[in-house]
C-alpha cells in the first residue's frame, strides 16, 4: 500500500478525482444593463460552457441553492490546478459586464465543510461549495495520519478524497496487469508443455512401431499392411 501510495504521488501529484463545484448562495448588489428589466447573470470558466443563473434577478436578495438545481454544478476540478473563472452579466449592447474574474482553485475551499466565499464590495457575495476539494486531513482529525495534517496547502494534499479512488484505480490496473501477464505466461507454459508431450508421444509411437516391426520381422515399407 505504502509503495503504491508513493508511486502515485511521484507520478500524479496533482490528480484529484473529479471535484464538483456548486453554487451555495449568491447575492448581487448591482445590475448593469439599463435596457433589461431583469439581469441575466452567468458564471463562466475559460474553455468551458457558460452557466446561466436563472433565478438571480433581484439585487440585495440572498439566493440559496441546494446544489441539485438543473444548471448545477458550475464546474468541476479534475486536477489541483486553478481555473480562470468569473461572474458576468449579459449586456444587450456592450460586451458583457464583469462582476469579477479570478483564479478559482481547489485550495480556496478551506473550511471543513468545503465552502469558499467570494465577496466583492458593492458587487456581489457568492458562496461556492466543493466538499471534494477539502484536504481530508483537515476534517478527519482523529485519523492516525493527522500528525501530518498540520500544514495546510501542499502537505495537506496527501489526504484528498480523490486520492482514495486514484489508489483504487492504480491497484485495479496493477492487479489486472498481473492477472493478464499471469494468464499469458500460463497459457504459453501450457502450450510448451503440450508440444513437449506431443513430441514425446510422437517419438514413443515411432519406438513402438519399431518394436512391432522388430517383433514381426517386417520392414518399414510393409508396415501399412
Ligand atoms: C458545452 O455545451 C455543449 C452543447 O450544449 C455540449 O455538447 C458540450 O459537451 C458542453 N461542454 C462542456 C465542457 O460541458
Ligand atoms: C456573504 O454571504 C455569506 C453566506 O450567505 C455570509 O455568511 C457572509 O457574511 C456574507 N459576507 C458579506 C460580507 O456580506
Amino acid at each position: 500500500m505504502f509503495f503504491i501510495f508513493s508511486v502515485v504521488f511521484i507520478w500524479f501529484p496533482e490528480v484529484i478525482s473529479s471535484a464538483v463545484v456548486t453554487l451555495d448562495s449568491i447575492e448581487i448588489n448591482k445590475t448593469h444593463d439599463w435596457l433589461r428589466s431583469e439581469p441575466t447573470v452567468y458564471f463562466h470558466c475559460k474553455e468551458e460552457n457558460k452557466t446561466d443563473l436563472p433565478d438571480v434577478k433581484k439585487v440585495h436578495v440572498v439566493y440559496n441553492f441546494k446544489g441539485e438545481e438543473s444548471w448545477q454544478p458550475l464546474t468541476e476540478f479534475l486536477t489541483r490546478r486553478c481555473k480562470r473563472c468569473g461572474l458576468y452579466e449579459k449586456d444587450t449592447i456592450k460586451s458583457d459586464y464583469v462582476f469579477d474574474e479570478w483564479e478559482f482553485c481547489p485550495s480556496d475551499f478551506t473550511t471543513p465543510d468545503g465552502r469558499y466565499i467570494r465577496f466583492k464590495d458593492k458587487e456581489f457575495n457568492a458562496t461556492f461549495l466543493c466538499q471534494e476539494c477539502v484536504p481530508q486531513g483537515n476534517n478527519v482529525s482523529s485519523n492516525a495520519s493527522s500528525s501530518h495534517s498540520g500544514g495546510n496547502g501542499e502537505s495537506g494534499g496527501h489526504g484528498e478524497n480523490g486520492m482514495f479512488w486514484v489508489i483504487i484505480v492504480v491497484i485495479s490496473v496493477f492487479a489486472s496487469t498481473v492477472f493478464v501477464v499471469g494468464l499469458i505466461s500460463g497459457y504459453k507454459y501450457w502450450q510448451k508443455r503440450k508440444r513437449q508431450q506431443e513430441q514425446a508421444r510422437f517419438l514413443k509411437l515411432f519406438e513402438d512401431a519399431d518394436d512391432i516391426e522388430d517383433e514381426l520381422g517386417i520392414g518399414p515399407l510393409s508396415s501399412s499392411i
